[in-house]
C-alpha cells in the first residue's frame, strides 16, 4: 500500500507557484489577488477559509477575507459580488458554502464573474469543463486530478467508480475522470444514495472516488485487492480525546481498506491540501490571463 500524500503533492505545488509569483513581482506585474467571502460563523468554514487565506499568504497572492453575518441578506451578498467582479485587481471570488437559509447558493454562484470563478462553481464554467475547455475546474475534483498527476497513477483504461453525485466533487469527478485527457480516459460508474448494488459496483473499481459525506462508508468488503482510493470526506466526529473536541473521518474505514490498496490518500492530509493547490492554481491562471 502506498500513500497519495497530499500534504506533499500540494507542497510541491506551492512552492512551484511561489518561485512564479515571486516572478512577476520582480517583472513589476500584477500579482494573483484572491477574494474570500464568508457568511456567518459556522466552524468547518471559518477553518476552511482561513487555511484558503493562509495557503494565498505562503505563495505570495494578495488576500482579503470579506465578513457577512449570519442575518445579512441576499441582495447584499449581491451588490458586493457585483463590487468585486467589475474591480481589476481582484482575480478570483470565492464564497464559502453551504450559506444561511434565507440565501440561495445558485443566485450567488450565477453572480460572480466566469473569469473569476476560481471554485469553478458558475454554470458557464461547468459547461464547458464538461466539454472539455479550457476552464475553472472545481477546487476539489481539479485536486485530485493534480494528486494522481503528481503520483504518475496510470487511469487510462481504468474503470473508476465515483460514489456521490454532487455538484461540487462528485459530478465533475465523473466527468473529469472519463475526459480524453491525462489522467482520465476512465470508464466512470456514479454511485449514489439510490444506487441498489454499489458493493458490486465499487469492488468492480479500479479506482474509488468517495465522496458521499458518510463517515466510513467504504468498507474492505466493498474494494478489490490493488484498488486506487481516493478518500474526499471530511466528517468531525465527536472525541473527547481531543483538544478541539472532534476527530476528522473520511468516508473511507481506512485501517481496514488500506492494506488492499495499491494507492490510497488519507483524512486528514490527502484530498484536502489537494484543494487548496487547487484553488491557487486556479487564482494564478486567473491573474496570468491579464498579465
Ligand atoms: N464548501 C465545501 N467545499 C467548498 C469549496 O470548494 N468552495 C467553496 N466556496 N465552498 C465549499
Amino acid at each position: 500500500m502506498n500513500l497519495l500524500d497530499g500534504k506533499i503533492a500540494a507542497q510541491a505545488i506551492k512552492h512551484e507557484l511561489k518561485i512564479e509569483v515571486a516572478q512577476l513581482s520582480t517583472e513589476g506585474k500584477k500579482i494573483p489577488h484572491l477574494v474570500a467571502i464568508l457568511v456567518g460563523n459556522d466552524g468547518a468554514s471559518e477553518t476552511y477559509v482561513a487555511a484558503k487565506v493562509k495557503a494565498c499568504e505562503e505563495v505570495g497572492f494578495k488576500s482579503t477575507l470579506i465578513r457577512f453575518n449570519e442575518q445579512e441578506g441576499e441582495f447584499h451578498l449581491l451588490n458586493k459580488i457585483q463590487e468585486l467582479n467589475n474591480d481589476p485587481d481582484v482575480d478570483g471570488i470565492l464564497v464559502q458554502l453551504p450559506l444561511p437559509k434565507q440565501i440561495s447558493d445558485e443566485q450567488v454562484i450565477n453572480a460572480i464573474d466566469p473569469d473569476k470563478d476560481v471554485d469553478g462553481f458558475h454554470p458557464i464554467s461547468i459547461g464547458r469543463m464538461v466539454q472539455g475547455l479550457p476552464t475553472f475546474v472545481s477546487a476539489t475534483p481539479y485536486g485530485i486530478m493534480l494528486l494522481l498527476k503528481h503520483y504518475n497513477i496510470e487511469t487510462k483504461g481504468k474503470h473508476a467508480v465515483v460514489v456521490g453525485r454532487s455538484n461540487i466533487v462528485g459530478r465533475p469527478m465523473s466527468i473529469l475522470l472519463s475526459n480524453n485527457t491525462d489522467p482520465g480516459n476512465c470508464t466512470v460508474t456514479v454511485c449514489h444514495s439510490k444506487t441498489k448494488n454499489i458493493k458490486e459496483l465499487c469492488l468492480q473499481a479500479d479506482i474509488i472516488v468517495a465522496a458521499i459525506g458518510k463517515s466510513e462508508f467504504i468498507t474492505a468488503d466493498m474494494v478489490k485487492e490493488g484498488a486506487i482510493v481516493i478518500d474526499v470526506g471530511i466528517t468531525r466526529v465527536p472525541d473527547s480525546t481531543k483538544k478541539n473536541g472532534f476527530k476528522l473521518k473520511g468516508d473511507v474505514a481506512f485501517e481496514t481498506v488500506a492494506p488492499k490498496c495499491s494507492w490510497i490518500t488519507p483524512v486528514p492530509g490527502g484530498v484536502g491540501p489537494m484543494t487548496i493547490a487547487a484553488l491557487m492554481m486556479n487564482t494564478f491562471h486567473s491573474c496570468m490571463q491579464k498579465n
